[in-house]
């Protein structure tokens, strides 16, 4: 289903061509397909009022992983408020915000799930909450003195209650798809939606290190499937998808691959180099690839099948590069994460049996 082309989604939501392609006009074109290397609140200033159809970033977590990562956390919740209050205005009155965050840990080992402190400050500026997605992932540092911090949360909050949200380009396989009525008025038809479901609010994806085909130099990009979900859901093609937190462009990656529009900021010069490479999917000069996936695709591109003189800037760095190497795209990961679930919760029922017995 997600592979409905540019034109099928077109005509699913009633648009012709036309319409698609002039939606963007009112952003300077400089801006549009591109990745501001600056602060995001200069690029936020310079768009228009309701310019941009979906934001979705992952602001910095203020953990000293990346820049402006170290702040106290009121002056960095202060900031936060500042470059969301120019997202609102900048959003058009059917878009939505989905703002990723994770956990702020300060120096005495206070933890404080960011969440809980953006809730408030998105619906200040009158915004609409509508989910609070629960974002699991089976890796992480393995805590000693409090349970292992295992999930992150993605807010999503739209502009008006009138806003866009297309389901069927998202939904996930049934278990049982062939499912009828047995009686009644319906009998012998299908009793479940043949299109998939709804994939509910607890979104499983792989965090993107070490054997992740996607991984680059950044310590904390998005995986791409999540972006995908998301733009699938509240954007059609020719849409404007803003990330004020590029990072290594994981927004661009997927809304150019889906046919959005992409506009967006980096700070760091390394981060937004690599992010072009992954948007155009080439190496840079020195035939360097930012990530296995990259040079999978470009491989596939060129029809290339030795790539043993191209570089990683990270994967596997100082070794050949091959295309068969150990490191994996996000469906491998994803049923690596349902096993694991799998096998920790039948284990755990075998504990409390011992336990029973022995008692
Ligand atoms: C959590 S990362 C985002 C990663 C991104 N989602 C990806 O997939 O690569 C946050 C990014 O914000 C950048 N950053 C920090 N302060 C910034 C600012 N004032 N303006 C623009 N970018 C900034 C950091 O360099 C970092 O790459």
């Amino acid at each position: 289903m997600e592979q409905l082309t540019f034109f099928d989604l077109a005509n699913h939501f009633g648009l012709e061509e036309e319409q698609i392609i002039s939606s963007p006009k009112n952003i300077s074109n400089n801006l549009l397909n591109n990745i501001s290397c600056g602060d995001c609140l200069k690029l936020l200033r310079n768009l228009p009022n309701e310019s941009v159809d979906l934001i979705v970033s992952s602001p910095p977590y203020n953990i000293g992983k990346v820049e402006n990562d170290r702040k106290p956390i009121e002056s960095y919740l202060n900031w936060q408020k500042n470059i969301l209050a120019e997202c609102h205005r900048t959003l058009k009155s059917k878009g939505s915000i989905f703002w990723q965050v994770g956990t702020y840990v300060d120096n005495n080992k206070y933890h404080i799930p960011l969440d809980i402190r953006f809730f408030p400050i998105l619906e200040s500026l009158g915004m609409i909450p509508r989910n609070r997605i629960v974002w699991i992932r089976p890796h992480g540092v393995h805590a000693k003195l409090k349970f292992s911090g295992r999930y992150e949360t993605i807010l999503w909050f739209t502009k008006t209650m009138n806003y866009n949200f297309f389901l069927d380009p998202i939904k996930v396989p049934q278990k049982y798809s062939n499912k009828k009525y047995w009686k009644g008025e319906k009998k012998g038809e299908l009793s479940c939606d043949p299109l998939g479901k709804n994939p509910g609010d607890i979104w499983a994806f792989r965090n993107v290190r070490h054997n992740h085909e996607e991984d680059t130099v950044h310590p904390a990009q998005f995986p791409e499937d999540l972006v995908r979900r998301i733009i699938l859901c509240t954007t059609v093609p020719g849409d404007i998808v803003l990330d004020p937190f590029m990072g290594v462009g994981t927004t661009a990656v997927v809304a150019k691959r889906l046919n959005r529009f992409y506009c967006g900021a980096e700070i760091n010069e390394e981060y937004v180099s690599i992010a072009n490479q992954r948007i155009s999917c080439q190496p840079d000069s020195n035939l360097n690839f930012p990530n296995l996936k990259t040079l999978r695709e470009y491989a596939k591109k060129k029809g290339v099948n030795d790539v043993s003189t191209y570089k990683f800037t990270r994967q596997r760095k100082g070794s050949i590069p091959s295309l068969k190497s150990r490191a994996f795209p996000e469906e491998h990961h994803n049923r690596e994460i349902i096993k694991r679930i799998e096998f920790e919760a039948d284990n755990s029922i075998d504990n409390i049996f011992d336990m029973l017995i022995k008692e």
